[in-house]
């Protein structure tokens, strides 16, 4: 039913090589289909459609009903006793990829344990401790641009500073670090809705998860690392979780860390580069993105753009009854367009208060790096923009394939030589 029989396209396969999106759109006459050329070239003409005129939509040719309105996917995020989590997030993608100890596929009460353990270290209150080291990331990062000259800014900045701060609060080796996000980034590129788990994908996730075995085993024995990974030990040595369930906790918390923040980053350096937004507008005092900026990012272009439930009851949505087992995708990104909730929903308004966002979802589920991911972006905003105040785009602009993420995968800028720092 959620198509894990389904062939990969050739329009998958072609944007799976890192092409830009093929140039010819697929035939179909739906209101919305994830898979289409149309809409993972731009989906909000498509949100709109279906929040103006079927709130509640089933995609035949997917076979899954979709929630695009404000209410109704935070109500759906909301009840988890009704819209499960536990087969799986995305169509047509490997369920349980990464194996126990993915909380983001349980449902309570398994899932509220293992987010215990991690929650601790990712509170607001906990962010302070970690800021110098962000801030060091992003400082090199940025000093290591070739400037004046053109470069890409996904590859060299948005992708690397969220793998780079994830493998700090981990508590990963710098030696290790190189050969982990290599490995990590080669893992998880693969064609938008591949059903089928390639030799080489396997050999990654056994060795990258052995891996982290290993550094946790290293850490039960040891005197016990004042990181996450010490943290994982901690309850791996107390019994709160088995030692098998270590692999698949960390190596979901390395994507859930990825891509959504490179995501963010992304969007700000694109609208950056085109002109549709301007730095100045966007910091405090201090240099650094306001939180409003990064909402309003977050909510305007958001970086999941949809995840999915599956239903455990028959449930009713604005009198269209779903019956139990369906598929549910809750468009993120469109109830963060609903004009109900965002007045003249369209427009970046970087001053904008009122409705929170669903950019980091809601519920029991609700993203737990949002400190993390808030930190990254104003610190390695601050980095860039105070040495490149202004860059514009060089090139092309090209996204990740995946069927979720709006990330980018290539952001060709030409920089001007660096602005001299004090
Ligand atoms: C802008 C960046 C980010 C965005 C937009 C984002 C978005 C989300 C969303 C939408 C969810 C909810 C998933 C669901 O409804 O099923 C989520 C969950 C989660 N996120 Fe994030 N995320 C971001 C950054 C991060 C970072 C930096 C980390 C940690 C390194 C992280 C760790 C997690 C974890 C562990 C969960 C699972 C929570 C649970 O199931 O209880 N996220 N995130």
């Amino acid at each position: 039913m959620i198509g894990n029989d389904r062939k990969v396209s050739a329009v998958d396969r072609k944007v799976s090589d890192g092409a830009k999106l093929a140039s010819q759109p697929e035939p179909g006459s739906s209101l919305y289909d994830p898979l289409s050329f149309e809409v993972r070239q731009d989906p909000y003409p498509a949100y709109r459609r279906l929040r103006e005129s079927a709130p509640v939509y089933f995609c035949a040719e997917r076979g899954v009903w979709v929630l695009s309105r404000y209410d109704d996917v935070r109500a759906a995020l909301r009840d988890w006793q009704t819209f499960t989590s536990a087969q799986g997030l995305e169509i047509g993608e490997f369920v349980g990829f990464f194996g126990k100890g993915d909380f983001v596929q349980l449902d309570p009460p398994e899932h509220d344990v293992l987010r215990r353990v991690l929650a601790p270290r990712f509170a607001n209150r906990a962010m302070a401790g970690y800021e110098p080291a962000i801030i060091a990331i992003a400082e090199q990062l940025v000093a290591d641009l070739p400037a004046p000259g053109v470069v890409d800014l996904a590859d060299t900045f948005t992708q690397r500073l969220p793998l780079l701060a994830t493998c700090q609060m981990l508590g990963i080796p710098q030696s290790d670090v190189p050969w982990l996000v290599a490995g990590f980034t080669e893992m998880m590129r693969r064609p938008a809705g591949e059903s089928t788990i390639p030799d080489r994908v396997r050999q990654l996730r056994a060795e990258l998860g052995g891996y982290f075995a290993d550094q946790v085993r290293g850490r039960i024995d040891g005197d016990g690392a004042s990181d996450l990974l010490g943290d994982i030990a901690g309850a791996v040595r107390d019994g709160t979780m088995p030692p098998e369930y270590v692999p698949g906790m960390c190596l979901m918390l390395m994507d859930a860390g990825m891509e959504t923040t490179a995501g963010l980053l992304g969007t700000i350096v694109h609208l950056i580069a085109t002109g549709a937004a301007s730095a100045s507008d966007m910091l405090d005092a201090d240099g650094g993105l306001t939180n409003s900026a990064v909402d309003e990012f977050l909510r305007y272009d958001s970086p999941i753009q949809w995840l999915s439930r599956v239903t455990t009851a028959d449930v009713t949505v604005r009198g269209q009854t779903i019956s139990k087992g369906s598929r549910v995708l809750l468009l993120y990104a469109s109830a963060n367009r609903d004009a109900e909730a965002f007045p003249d929903p369209d427009r970046l308004d970087l001053n904008r208060n009122g409705a929170r966002h669903l950019a980091f979802g809601d519920g029991i589920h609700f993203c737990l790096g949002m400190p993390l991911a808030k930190l990254e972006a104003r610190v390695g905003m601050r980095a860039l923009l105070r040495r490149h105040p202004q860059f514009t785009l060089s090139g092309e602009a090209v996204r990740f394939p995946g069927l979720v993420s709006r990330a980018f995968h290539h952001i060709p800028v030409r920089l001007d030589a660096p602005a001299s720092v004090g």
